[in-house]
C-alpha cells in the first residue's frame, strides 16, 4: 500500500511580490478607487446637469430619442424622414398629392367604408356575448337584447344600419373609382381586389341576415339559397347540373346550407362564415387594398388642367413646352 500524500492544489496563486513597500492588491484598489472618484465627479457634474436638462425637453431624453430617431426640424426632410422611420406614422404615405385626397374627388367613400367595417366588428363581437346560434336560444336572445340588455337596443341597430350603410357605400366607392377612371393602369389589380371585397360585403350582409331567426331572414335565405339550385354544373336544376350528377341532396346549395332545408345546419354554418370567415378574409384583402393604393403611386388624383385650346390640338402642348 502507498502511504497517502498531501492533497496539494492544482494551480498555485502568485506570490505577491512586493514592489517599493505596496502589494499588488494595494495598488489595484488604489486605480479602481481614483476611477471611481473621476467618474463620480463626471456624472454628478456634467451628466446630472445634461440629464435635468434634458428632461426639461423629453425631445432630447435618451428614450424619446430610442423612440423616434429623427430630429423634428420644420423642414420637409425631416418630416418625411419622422414619418417614414416610425411604424405607426408610416402607415400613412410621407407625401401625398393634395388633389387626389380632396372631398370631392374621393367622397371619402374608401375610408367611410373602411370605418363603418370596424364599427361593425366592434359592435358584432359585443353581440357575440349575447348571442347563441341555435334554433330554439337565436330569437330569444335578439327579443333579449331588444328589450332587457341595457344598450342593446342600440347595439343591435348600429350593427344592423352599419351593415346596410357599408353596403351603400362600398358601391358609392366603386362608382366613384368608375367615374375617376382609377380602375385604369396601374391600378387593375386593386380593382380586381376591390370586386372580391364587394362580393365578400354582400355575403356579409347576407349571411348576417338569417342570424335573428326570425321570418324575414328566414324567407330571404330561403328564396337566396334556393337560386343556388340554378347555377350551372353545380346546381341540382342548373344547366348540365343533372349531368353532372348533382341532386338536391349533393349541390351547392345543400353545401350552402348544411342540408336540403333553411334549418339549424343553416344557421350555425351562416353564423361561422358571418363571424369568422368572411370577416378575416375581408380583413386581409383590406390590407393588400391600402397597401396597393400606396404601391400604385397614392390615391390618382384628378387630371392635370389642360386648356381648351390645349385639348383641341393634342401637339401644342408639347410645343409649348418645348418653346419654353
Ligand atoms: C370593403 C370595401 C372597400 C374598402 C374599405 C375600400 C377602401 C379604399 C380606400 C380607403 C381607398 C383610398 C381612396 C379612397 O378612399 O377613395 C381605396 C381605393 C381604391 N379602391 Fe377601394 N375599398 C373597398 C372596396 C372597393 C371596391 C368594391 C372597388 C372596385 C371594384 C375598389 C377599388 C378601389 C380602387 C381601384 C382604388 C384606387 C383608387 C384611386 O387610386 O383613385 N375598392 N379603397
Amino acid at each position: 500500500m502507498e502511504p497517502d500524500k498531501p492533497d496539494k492544489p492544482a494551480i498555485q496563486p502568485p506570490e505577491e511580490k512586493p514592489v517599493a513597500g505596496v502589494s499588488l492588491i494595494e495598488r489595484v484598489r488604489g486605480d479602481v478607487k481614483e476611477d471611481i472618484d473621476l467618474l463620480k465627479d463626471k456624472v454628478s457634474k456634467e451628466n446630472i446637469k445634461e440629464e435635468i436638462e434634458n428632461l426639461k425637453d423629453p425631445t432630447r431624453t435618451q428614450l424619446y430619442k430610442s423612440m423616434f430617431r429623427v430630429k423634428h426640424e420644420p423642414t420637409p426632410r425631416s418630416r418625411s424622414l419622422g414619418v417614414l422611420t416610425n411604424v405607426f406614422l408610416h402607415l400613412h404615405p410621407a407625401k401625398i398629392n393634395r388633389d387626389a385626397v380632396r372631398f370631392s374627388y374621393t367622397w371619402g367613400m374608401g375610408g367611410i367604408t373602411f370605418y363603418l367595417f370596424i364599427v361593425l366588428t366592434f359592435t358584432g363581437i359585443l353581440l357575440m356575448f349575447y348571442y347563441h346560434p341555435s334554433k330554439g336560444q337565436a330569437y330569444q336572445d335578439i327579443l333579449y337584447l331588444e328589450n332587457d340588455v341595457p344598450f342593446g337596443k342600440l347595439l343591435r341597430n348600429m350593427h344592423r344600419w352599419g351593415a346596410h350603410l357599408m353596403v351603400i357605400t362600398t358601391w358609392l366607392h366603386m362608382f366613384r373609382v368608375v367615374m375617376t377612371g382609377s380602375y385604369k393602369t396601374p391600378r387593375e389589380f386593386n380593382w380586381a381586389v376591390g370586386v372580391v371585397l364587394l362580393v365578400l360585403t354582400l355575403l356579409l350582409s347576407f349571411t348576417g341576415y338569417l342570424l335573428p331567426d326570425d321570418q324575414l331572414g328566414f324567407w330571404a335565405v330561403t328564396v337566396g339559397t334556393n337560386m343556388a339550385r340554378a347555377t350551372p354544373m353545380l346546381g341540382a336544376e342548373g344547366p348540365f347540373g343533372p349531368q353532372a350528377g348533382m341532386t338536391q341532396y349533393n349541390d351547392v346549395r345543400f353545401g350552402l346550407l348544411g342540408g336540403s332545408i333553411v334549418d339549424a345546419n343553416a344557421l350555425l354554418r351562416s353564423y361561422i362564415w358571418h363571424c369568422i370567415a368572411i370577416p378575416v378574409i375581408v380583413s386581409v384583402l383590406l390590407a393588400v387594398h391600402f397597401w396597393r393604393v400606396r404601391k400604385d403611386g397614392g390615391i390618382s388624383g384628378p387630371a392635370p388642367v389642360m386648356l381648351e385650346s390645349e385639348m383641341r390640338s393634342p401637339g401644342a402642348r408639347a410645343v409649348k413646352q418645348s418653346v419654353k
